[in-house]
Parts: C-alpha cells; structure tokens; sequence
C-alpha cells in the first residue's frame, strides 16, 4: 500500500545510546535492506515462527505485508535495523515487530511502535492489535509501556491491544 505522497513521512529517533535512528515508511527501495536484516536475524529471537528461514521465503513475506498493509523502517545509515508492519482490516490493524538484536533494548521498537500509530490513526484506524507468544516477556513489555492491554491469552500465546 504504498502511495509516494506518504513517503514523506520520516522522523529522526535519538536512541538511548545517543545514534540518530531515522524512522520513515517502508518503500520499495528499501527491499535489499531489509531482506538483509532478517538474513541476519537471529534465529533464536524468532516469534510466532517469524521471520522466514530462506531468502525466498523472507522475499514472499515482505512483499505480502507491503501489498496488503503499511511498513514503516529504523535506519542508523544504510542499514535497516527495525520493521513494523500493520495490515489494516475493518478500522483495526494488526501488526508484528521486528528489531535487530544488534539494536534491541534501545527504545527503537517502542518508536516503532509511536510511529507507525500516529500514521494508522490519521489513516482511520481505531485499534492496534499485536500477538506475541507468551514467554516473550521483552515483547510484553514493550507492548504495555505502550498502553496495549492483554485482551486474550491461550497456552502459547497472549493477544494485546490499544485504542488509537
Ligand atoms: C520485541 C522487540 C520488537 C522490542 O524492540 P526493542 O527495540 O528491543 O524495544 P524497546 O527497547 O523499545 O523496549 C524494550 C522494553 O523491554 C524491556 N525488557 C527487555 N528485556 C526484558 C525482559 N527479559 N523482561 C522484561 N522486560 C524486558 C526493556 O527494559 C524495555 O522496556 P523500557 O522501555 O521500559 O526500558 C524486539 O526485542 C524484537 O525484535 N524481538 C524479537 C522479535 C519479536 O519478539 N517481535 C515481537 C512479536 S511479533
């Protein structure tokens, strides 16, 4: 969903490490850069069986979530270091996150996160939604610093949302 007239949404970050993050729309430009980061991601910090293991894979899945929703992107220079993407469906937008475990704990995923709601809801979207497995207690937290609730839970898994 991509329309050039929104790729000027951006914001300079600065992280709790003092580097300046730039935080701005997925485009398609940016495909080899982030295919990157998740051929670099580490595979123990997978959630919900996400990212892909192939390249082809990874390929199939950012292409899906570029066509069906809205990508937003960390960068420290070249290099993307955090992705978000939301799918929108009837005024909600469920999303999924992803940071670089280079860069993990620095504030990015949460700014991330304040980013890619602002667009949401000027877009109409009422309520974020996130699901996260239930052990991933980083994910957790990051979610309810934010003001995401816990709305459902299963043994595997916690679902969480925010009124936009
Ligand atoms: C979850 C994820 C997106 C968070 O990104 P991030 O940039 O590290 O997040 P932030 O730095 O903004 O916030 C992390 C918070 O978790 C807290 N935290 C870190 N490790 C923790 C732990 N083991 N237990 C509890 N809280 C923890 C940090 O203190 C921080 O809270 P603070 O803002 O009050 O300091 C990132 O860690 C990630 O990509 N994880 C792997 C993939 C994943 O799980 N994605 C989410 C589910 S789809």
């Amino acid at each position: 969903m991509n329309n050039p007239s929104e790729n000027l949404y951006s914001e300079f970050y600065e992280d709790k490490t003092g580097a300046i993050i730039l935080v701005t729309r997925y485009v398609p430009e940016e495909r080899e850069n982030l295919i990157k980061m998740y051929e670099e991601f580490d595979s123990e910090r997978k959630c919900c069986g996400l990212p892909p293991n192939t390249r082809k894979g990874i390929e199939a899945w950012i292409d899906y979530l570029d066509e069906k929703g809205y990508g937003f992107i960390g960068k420290l220079g070249e290099k993307v270091i955090g992705h978000i993407a939301a799918v929108p469906e009837n005024g909600e937008a469920e999303f999924a996150i992803f940071v670089h475990q280079d860069y993990e704990d620095r504030g990015i995923g949460s700014e991330l996160i304040r980013f890619a709601s602002k667009f949401l809801k000027e877009k109409g979207i009422k309520k974020l939604k996130a699901m996260t497995e239930s052990t991933n207690r980083r994910a957790i937290e990051t979610y309810r610093h934010l003001g995401f609730e816990v709305v459902s839970r299963d043994p595997q898994h916690l679902y969480l949302e925010k009124e936009l």
